[in-house]
């Protein structure tokens, strides 16, 4: 019954609106006061030197502040691709690259792949703190109360070409939530729609694949878990109720626990930048989603696949594979492979090679995906050995062997980036949220160094 009361579309003001009110987000995103230092980095430049700050990070990472650099020097930095470049002060995530290292407040990946819940770290991310278990039954509670969509989006759905692919799908649906909740920003209104964010995201998820299959949407039920819920709206059908296996619940867990913030990645970025205009929540939302469909970012777990599965219909040869994947004048690229800031391993990748290991087992050797994890283990074994791969410090990363995972679970490969966004949306949140805090908080707006035609007369023909 409940949940036929959820979100029906009344209006803003209804009282009969039926949005589970609970106090607004006790955020405690804030960003720390930065550690000063009496150091400075020292440029010199048209026969002047200047002097300028370095401040320090908790784990001791030290940057050169050039926020004054323009107005004292006349100099701007350049930078493509943002590699040496921190564009804000974050208290979430902490990645050492170098080392491996990935926590998320402070607490090891491990750690929370081991002994948490996905919703457990969405709350995390978004508070700062692990929740106690009454509040982490509250916002489960909640969470669950708001996965129903709008009816309307059943025609929103629909209006969509079969094929669509469940990314852009996604995103749109999420970019069309602002249209449901139209009300002006505030900490209620924020919290309210932080919770139907995460509470929506896997209905539009499945509802995306649905439409992408032909079949009606599947309501969600009150009675299940976050992700029971979802393997259930993508798995039932009106002839078929679906049987949940526990494991897979599990597996799907430790997947979106894994993928759930990332620090100041291409889709955080994305969603920094558009946050930092004060666009909408719901719409920031959607331009995480977008920047993560490309194949060099969350879109590469679908690429790794494809690549996977490409070599096990050809010649079958690991090695054949490589050796294009290295070649400049392939197309080829080792997919899965390679990050920005890992260098020696990503701790992500270690996790879910290990759980391969341990689903694959339970599932049977005669599961396709075991083939395709030969392959894999295979690629990443030469790979490791090889000068090319070795010399530029490439490993594998997450989607290396998320793929392996989501298959032996039934998700369809078109599906495998809209996970990665399910499990990435409360790391965007928090992100958001802390923007918008960040007493140095100013939009974005990145310099240029212009290379175009100089000043030209326009010739009347
Ligand atoms: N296969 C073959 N060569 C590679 C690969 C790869 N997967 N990755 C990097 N290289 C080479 C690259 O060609 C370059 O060689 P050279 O120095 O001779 O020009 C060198 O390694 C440095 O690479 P880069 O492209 O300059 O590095 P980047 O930091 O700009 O890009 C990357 C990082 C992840 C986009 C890149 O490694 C890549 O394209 N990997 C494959 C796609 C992929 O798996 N993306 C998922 C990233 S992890 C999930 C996420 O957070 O998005």
């Amino acid at each position: 019954m409940e949940c036929l009361e959820r979100d029906q579309g009344l209006p803003l003001n209804s009282p009969d609106r039926a949005v589970v009110s609970s106090s607004p987000l006790q955020i405690m995103s804030t960003v720390r006061t930065v550690p000063t230092t009496q150091e400075t980095a020292e440029l010199s430049y048209g026969g002047k030197t200047f002097q300028l700050p370095l401040i320090v990070g908790s784990e001791g990472e030290k940057a050169v502040d050039i926020g004054k650099l323009r107005s004292q020097t006349g100099l701007i930095t350049f930078d493509p691709g943002f590699g040496n470049t921190g564009a804000c002060k974050s208290a979430i995530t902490f990645i050492d690259g170098e080392a491996g290292i990935l926590r998320y407040r402070g607490y090891p990946i491990e750690e929370l792949a081991q002994h948490s819940s996905f919703l457990e770290v969405a709350w995390l991310l978004i508070h700062g703190e692990l929740p106690a278990k009454a509040q982490l039954e509250g916002f489960a509670k909640e969470v669950t109360y708001h996965t129903m969509l709008h009816e309307n989006f059943v025609r929103f759905f629909g209006a969509l070409p079969k094929d669509a692919h469940p990314m852009p799908v996604c995103a749109a649906a999420v970019g069309a939530l602002a249209t449901f909740y139209q009300e002006a920003e505030n900490e209620e209104t924020i919290h309210k729609n932080v919770i139907r964010l995460i509470a929506k995201m896997p209905t539009i998820a499945a509802s995306s694949y649905k439409h992408f299959v032909g079949q009606p949407s599947v309501y969600p039920r009150n009675d299940l878990s976050y992700c029971a819920n979802f393997l259930r709206m993508m798995f039932s059908n009106p002839c078929e109720e679906f049987q949940l296996d526990p494991l897979h619940a599990k597996a799907l867990d430790l997947l979106l626990i894994l993928h759930a913030d990332h620090e100041q990645n291409c889709s955080t970025s994305t969603v920094r930048m558009v946050g930092s205009s004060q666009a909408n929540l719901f719409a920031c939302m959607s331009s995480g989603i977008s920047a993560l469909w490309g194949p060099l970012h969350g879109g590469a777990n679908q690429m790794v696949i494809e690549m996977l599965e490409a070599i096990a219909q050809g010649d079958g040869s690991a090695e054949r594979f490589v050796q294009r994947a290295k070649d400049k004048n392939d197309t080829a690229r080792l997919m899965g492979f390679g990050h920005r800031v890992y260098k020696s391993h990503d701790p992500r990748a270690v996790i879910l090679k290990r759980y391969c290991s341990e689903i694959l087992d339970r599932i049977g050797p005669s599961h396709p995906s075991a083939r395709l994890f030969d392959i894999a283990r295979k690629l990443e074994e030469i790979a490791l050995k090889d000068e090319y791969f070795v010399s530029r410090k490439l490993y594998p990363n997450v989607d290396f062997y998320s793929g392996v995972i989501y298959k032996a679970l039934g998700i369809p490969t078109n599906m495998f980036t809209v996970m990665f966004a399910i499990g990435r949306l409360p790391g965007w949140v928090a992100q958001w949220l802390e923007m918008r805090r960040d007493p140095d908080f100013r939009i974005g707006r990145p310099r240029q160094v212009y290379v175009g035609a100089t000043m030209r007369p326009v010739t009347p023909q």
